[in-house]
């Protein structure tokens, strides 16, 4: 099939791209990255880029957690104005199918369990308790200590950023452009994605980008809070894989559906920036317990839906994905 692949010259775009052609399928990269440089605001851009295509696999965006509310406006405009110019350029043209590129942000802090009160939805973390050290979230009605859990597509909406809420607004784009024109939207909410080609450390990167970089640095990866906040770290060509399962796949016309991608193995963000800096033989991790608003304590997945339904599974290990990280570049290095 001929996809559409935007962000296509992006971290996680560049190996669907890969992926892609490694199926023997044609992927039509559309990025501003690129020297033609094309935007997703740009509705002739855009339709100009749909002729001839089959699918959309739509990974541009704004990342990270930005800078404070500073870039409210542009992480609107290039996530959700970027989206819906997009949705309405594909019904124009009669493209049926997208592929969205949606995250684990729009959870929230996930899933939890008081012994007392069974399933609970705590609130965001007090600045006074995280400026005292006390990161877990505890039960909204008896302020226990709760039980992380395994986070499943049905779980609340629950975005607590500028980024996460755009996250959310494209899946709502998403679902209706479906109802209104029968076509096939499925959403992969990925977790923390990680490998080869991740940007260096900037406010729109990852953790491990930021773990990697320092270490490039010869400096020590600094761990915020006490190191024990739970992610998925799921590997980018095993989230490449899924993005082609997904479009071979198609979905049911009229809804979107939602598939979390992870590598279903949590780890602590301590125990990962710990077994990153052994793989690259550099300083051991130093626990800071600074933090940041708007950051989730635990959150990590249930991917066994797309395992079930899409016959996808992760290839890579935690500990191989790490050593290859290690060796890795960077892009912007
Ligand atoms: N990296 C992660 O851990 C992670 C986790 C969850 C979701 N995601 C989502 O995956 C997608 C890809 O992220 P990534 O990590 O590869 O980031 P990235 O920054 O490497 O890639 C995004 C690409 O989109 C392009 N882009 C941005 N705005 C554009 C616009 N207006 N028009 C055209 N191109 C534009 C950028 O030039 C870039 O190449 C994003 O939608 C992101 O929200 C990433
Ligand atoms: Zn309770």
């Amino acid at each position: 099939m001929r996809v559409l692949v935007t962000g296509g010259a992006g971290f996680i775009g560049s190996h669907v791209v890969e992926a892609l052609a490694a199926r023997g399928h044609e992927a039509v990269v559309f990025d501003v990255r690129t020297d033609t440089g094309s935007d997703v605001r740009d509705r002739h851009a855009v339709l100009r880029a749909l002729s001839g295509v089959d699918a959309v696999c739509h990974q541009a965006a704004m990342v990270g957690l930005g800078n404070g509310f500073a870039d409210a406006a542009e992480y609107v405009s290039r996530n959700d104005l970027g989206t819906a110019v997009l949705l309405s350029a594909m019904a124009e043209a009669g493209v049926r199918q997208l592929v969205l590129a949606g995250s684990m942000v729009v959870y929230g802090e996930g899933r939890y369990v008081c012994a007392r009160h069974g399933e609970v939805r705590p609130g965001p973390r007090a600045v006074a308790d995280l400026a005292a050290g006390r990161f877990e979230p505890r039960c909204p009605a008896c302020g226990r200590d709760l039980s992380p859990g395994l986070v499943t597509e049905d779980a609340p909406a629950d975005p607590r950023n500028v980024y996460a809420t755009t996250k959310l607004a494209q899946e709502h784009l998403a679902a209706a452009w479906a109802r209104a024109t029968d076509g096939s939207a499925v959403s992969l909410r990925y977790h923390n994605v990680y490998g080869p080609g991740m940007p260096r450390d900037t406010p729109y990167a990852g953790v491990a980008s930021f773990f990697r970089s320092a270490l490039a640095r010869g400096q020590a990866p600094r761990v915020f809070e006490d190191g024990c906040q739970r992610r998925d770290f799921v590997h980018v060509r095993d989230v490449a894989a899924a993005n082609v399962a997904a479009l071979e796949a198609g979905s049911a016309g009229g809804a979107l559906t939602a598939y979390n991608t992870g590598s279903g193995e949590p780890h602590t963000v301590g125990g990962m920036a710990r077994a990153l800096a052994s793989a690259y033989g550099g300083p051991e991790p130093i626990v800071t317990g600074e933090y940041r608003l708007g950051d989730v304590r635990h959150i990590t997945a249930d991917s066994s839906r797309l395992r079930s339904e899409l016959g996808w599974k992760p290839e890579v290990g935690f500990e191989e994905g790490m050593r290859e990280f290690a060796r890795a570049g960077l892009r912007g290095d």
